[in-house]
């Protein structure tokens, strides 16, 4: 089985301009080694592997998880190995959801509650959960909304400080009178189904906006902001709710249809403690998009997410540091894994893969020597770390997948102050340490630009946007 379609010519991407500065010797040489694997597929659009595909997607598009990827992109990769399947990284459960509709056994493993619990939530409609019974509770909430008088207090939104002031003060009320209703809901599915609803339009009926690194703020909020922003008008919390209701109920048939067979193993919790629980080459497939070196922080996108399902300012904190380093405030968690890691082996084993790759210590001793230039000496760490995690997670995946089996994975490169990390190449390099060998690595037609600032100053750079293939040789 080929994961990837053969092409009779093979289209390369545009080599990157290293000049003949000894700066990138490494960079350079880890390019020339992959150099005829990395193929640009002009079929592998934004909109798969985004959650672009998703926005039209039954059940995918009642939570706007814009870190997703699509149902369409799974479905094209599941052919390409047997077996059960695996994303360790699963946001809301696309590929679990998939995989499980087409008859495979398949656990998603995610540490933000927001994913699980949406998944959670399209896996009970498409197992059948009383789609006139959501119809009949959904009402009743909306009633509940117009009822009048105050809510109890115990019912009022759960704000942590970066979530103060994010309701126009009549949606405060509504989202208080929607908790209390939630409360009295005794079957634990029909709550999760409303629950969830109420959660995916929370950004909707607020006056921010998720925007990659942080949740944007519009100027009528009473929060002192600079450079805020107008969201034109923002529903009632009963309209955004009716609509999605309404949503749930003509997608339940058709979700029926697609995911109604199987059942997905949906895990929350942190990748770097739960791979290490499954059984060695338990695994046929797994198709994953782990979170970009790209300072984005979730828990501040979903904050709001986060806040209604009552975490607070501490589980904030803990949440962040558990998440894959990928913003400036992750400390390290060698020490952690140092002592805790059940699998000494595996982590020694990826602890090498990190140490031998010599275009990441290159890339790190770069930003280094540029340290009192950049505009936070954090991202050195970010980088650093985000590499040594993402070893562990390719040592496991090495482990859990059987002889033959595939891994495929979507990610972009980043740069940070003028200097690319080859993403794609580095994680490929530390695949093959691990045992994998990487078949292809798919770049998508156009990448990512850089930042502004960092166009302003070192040029314009596109940064490949890829999907890699590895596989793991039988015998
Ligand atoms: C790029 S998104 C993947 C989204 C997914 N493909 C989908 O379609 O919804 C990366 C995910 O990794 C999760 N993540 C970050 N750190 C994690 C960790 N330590 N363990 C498990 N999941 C983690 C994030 O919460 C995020 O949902």
């Amino acid at each position: 089985m080929t994961a990837v379609a053969p092409t009779l010519f093979k289209t390369r991407p545009a080599p990157p301009e290293y000049g003949r500065s000894a700066d990138h010797a490494q960079r350079k040489a880890l390019y020339e080694r992959f150099a005829n694997r990395l193929v640009v597929r002009p079929e592998l659009t934004r909109r798969l592997v985004s959650y672009q595909g998703n926005k039209q997607q039954p059940g995918f598009r009642w939570m706007r998880y814009k870190e997703g990827f699509s149902a369409d992109l799974v479905a094209s990769n599941l052919e390409s190995a047997d077996g059960a399947v695996l994303d360790p990284f699963a946001g809301i459960g696309t590929t679990a959801l998939v995989a499980a509709g087409s008859g495979r056994r398949a656990t998603a493993v995610e540490i933000m509650p927001v994913g699980v619990r949406t998944a959670r939530a399209v896996s009970s409609i498409a197992g059948g959960v009383g789609s006139s019974a959501v119809e009949a509770a959904g009402a009743e909430l909306l009633r509940s909304l117009k009822s009048g008088g105050s809510p109890p207090d115990a019912c009022r939104f759960p704000h942590v400080p970066i979530t103060e002031h994010a309701f126009p003060s009549e949606t405060e009320y509504a989202v208080a009178r929607a908790r209390a209703f939630l409360d009295g809901v005794k079957d634990e599915e029909m709550r999760l189904v409303l629950d969830t609803a109420c959660m995916s339009v929370l950004e909707e009926v607020s006056y921010t906006r998720k925007d990659g690194q942080y949740l944007r703020w519009d100027n009528r909020s009473r929060r002192t902001l600079r450079g805020g922003m107008n969201k034109g008008p923002i529903p009632s919390l009963e309209e955004a709710l009716e609509r999605r209701l309404a949503e749930i109920a003509v997608d339940a048939p058709e979700l029926r249809r697609r995911y109604g067979g199987g059942s997905p193993r949906f895990v929350q919790g942190s990748a770097l403690i739960e791979m290490a629980k499954l059984p060695s080459s338990s695994i046929g497939l797994t198709v994953t998009s782990p979170p970009y070196a790209n300072r984005y922080d979730y828990t501040r996108t979903y904050a709001l997410e986060l806040a209604w399902l009552g975490y607070d300012r501490d589980d904030f904190r803990d949440l962040r540091q558990a998440l894959i380093s990928a913003t400036v405030e992750n400390r390290s968690k060698e020490e952690q894994l140092d002592s805790g890691y059940p699998r000494q082996d595996i982590l020694g084993k990826a602890k090498s893969a990190f140490r031998a790759q010599a275009a990441l210590a290159e890339a790190v001793e770069a930003l280094q020597r540029q340290r009192s230039d950049l505009s936070n000496p954090h991202v050195i760490r970010l980088v650093a770390n985000y590499f040594l995690e993402m070893a562990v997670v390719i040592a496991e995946l090495f482990r859990l997948t059987a002889p033959g089996g595939r891994v495929v994975m979507v990610n972009d490169n980043v740069q940070y102050h003028g200097q690319e990390i080859p993403v794609d190449l580095i994680l490929s390099d530390i695949a093959e340490t691990c045992g994998f060998e990487c078949e292809e690595i798919s770049v998508l037609a156009r990448g990512k630009g850089n930042a502004s600032q960092q166009m302003g100053r070192f040029g314009r750079r596109e940064l490949r946007k890829c999907v890699y293939h590895w596989v793991k040789p039988e015998g």
